[in-house]
């Protein structure tokens, strides 16, 4: 399973990668928002870090503007991957960018049936986003088990990509239904790594070490 970090944010990206855990980052317009940064620039810094796929986002929602958008960010580097939309427009664009040989993230998918859509459009990923479905009282991760189920009965090759993880569990979950993706803000990265019987346990061990002649 590949780990992503859905950030925007680079010094958090630094640090996923010095953990080892950064196959590739996911960001969105918010998350962009958040660094006062120009987009293109910050798109650019993030790859830079990650050779892995980066998500970026389209901000056009008619399909002329989306290519538009979608062909300038395939030229600012190599692991850009164009993040659409998952509505009538944006499917139309995916499928122009496979036809182009573009990598696509589709995002914004709350259920299996837009899912087999972006799948039959030729998206390279599918963005569920799981914690928001959960938000409003609904089972997002009912809805990954569809969507990997459908995907499976008919081989397509769009990885599944969980997106809205909030905590621990979500990412147990996620990986026991096998998606290919998740997709973690670096906060959880931490929540994941943290137990307080490890802390407690080293601790009991580095005291009790104290008492261990060394000669
Ligand atoms: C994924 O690509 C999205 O950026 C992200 O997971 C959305 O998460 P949120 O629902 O916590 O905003």
């Amino acid at each position: 399973m590949k780990f992503f970090i859905d950030t925007a944010k680079v010094e958090e990206i630094e640090q996923a990668a010095a953990m080892g855990f950064l196959d590739g980052v996911t960001t969105n317009p918010s998350l962009v928002a958040q660094t006062g940064k120009p987009y293109a620039q910050v798109i650019k810094e993030i790859c830079a870090i990650c050779p892995g796929p980066v998500s970026a986002e389209v901000l056009a929602i008619d399909y002329a503007g989306m290519m538009k958008e979608a062909r300038m960010w395939s030229q600012v580097a190599e692991n850009v991957v164009v993040k659409i939309p998952l509505t009538g427009e944006g499917l139309k664009a995916v499928m122009t960018c496979t036809a182009e040989g573009i990598p696509t993230n589709v995002t914004l998918c709350f259920n299996a049936t837009q899912a087999l859509l972006a799948a039959k459009a030729g998206a390279t990923f599918i963005s569920p986003f799981l914690g928001r479905l959960d938000d409003i009282g609904l089972e997002g991760m009912e809805v990954a088990q569809e969507i990997k189920s459908i995907y499976h009965n008919y081989d397509f090759k769009t990885e599944v990509l969980a997106a809205s993880l909030r905590h621990p569990l979500h990412v147990k979950q996620a990986a026991l239904l096998g998606v290919d993706v998740v997709t973690i803000p670096f906060k959880l990265l931490g929540a994941l790594l943290h137990h307080p019987l490890t802390d407690k346990g080293l601790q009991i061990f580095l005291e009790d070490a104290k008492r261990i002649p060394m000669k």
